[in-house]
């Protein structure tokens, strides 16, 4: 395994929580469902468990927390866009819209941090021992989470959005219901969908 790349990896994702952390705090103000609000008020305060996992992982490995990458930079740029997306719809004073633009910017800030921590499961396959070790006990207290942040709030994001076109929803979405843990999961939990109306 290529370790500088490894190593941008680790950068990235802490830069993916420490936004998680900035994005999850503006959606807040953005949600206007109850359930959901305290589901994202819930996965934020995960999110800032994430941010010291990682932060605790890296100085394991010997890396300086403050070190800029190129990769880095590019992700907190996504994060900071994420946030004036959301500040934009604020100011655009429709509270329905907002919510929506706001449950979409989770699931975009999701897909990258769930992506990041199933790389950092992959690899804790394939490091040395003592590399792998971290990695692992890392990402087992991680992963879980991570699944659900992603999947619940892809369900909840379709079904406003189905709600907002006037058509009957089904929430909480079956994601949520089920408690879908997995992409599989969720295809199904979607499918179901219909027998929930
Ligand atoms: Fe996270
Ligand atoms: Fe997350």
């Amino acid at each position: 395994m290529k370790k500088n790349q490894l190593n941008e990896l680790l950068y990235q994702a802490l830069e993916t929580e420490l936004g998680g952390v900035e994005v999850y705090t503006i959606a807040l103000r953005c949600v206007r469902n109850q359930e959901l609000k305290q589901e994202w008020q819930e996965y934020l305060d995960q999110t800032r468990v994430h941010v010291r996992i990682m932060q605790q992982l890296m100085e394991a490995m010997g890396l300086d927390l403050d070190t800029e990458t190129p990769g880095r930079k590019v992700v907190r740029h996504t994060g900071e866009s994420l946030v004036g997306a959301m500040e934009l719809a604020l100011a655009e004073g429709e509270p329905v819209a907002a919510e929506l633009v706001a449950a979409e910017c989770v699931v975009l800030a999701e897909t990258k941090d769930h992506l990041n921590w199933e790389l950092i499961g992959e690899a804790a396959e394939n490091a040395s021992a003592k590399v792998a070790e971290l990695l692992k006990t890392a990402h087992e207290q991680v992963e879980e989470e991570e699944d659900e942040h992603v999947y619940h709030t892809k369900g909840w994001t379709r079904e406003l959005w189905i709600k907002s076109l006037g058509m009957q929803a089904a929430l909480p979405p079956p994601e949520e219901v089920k408690d879908v843990k997995t992409a599989i999961g969720a295809e199904r939990a979607k499918q179901a969908r219909t027998e929930m109306l």
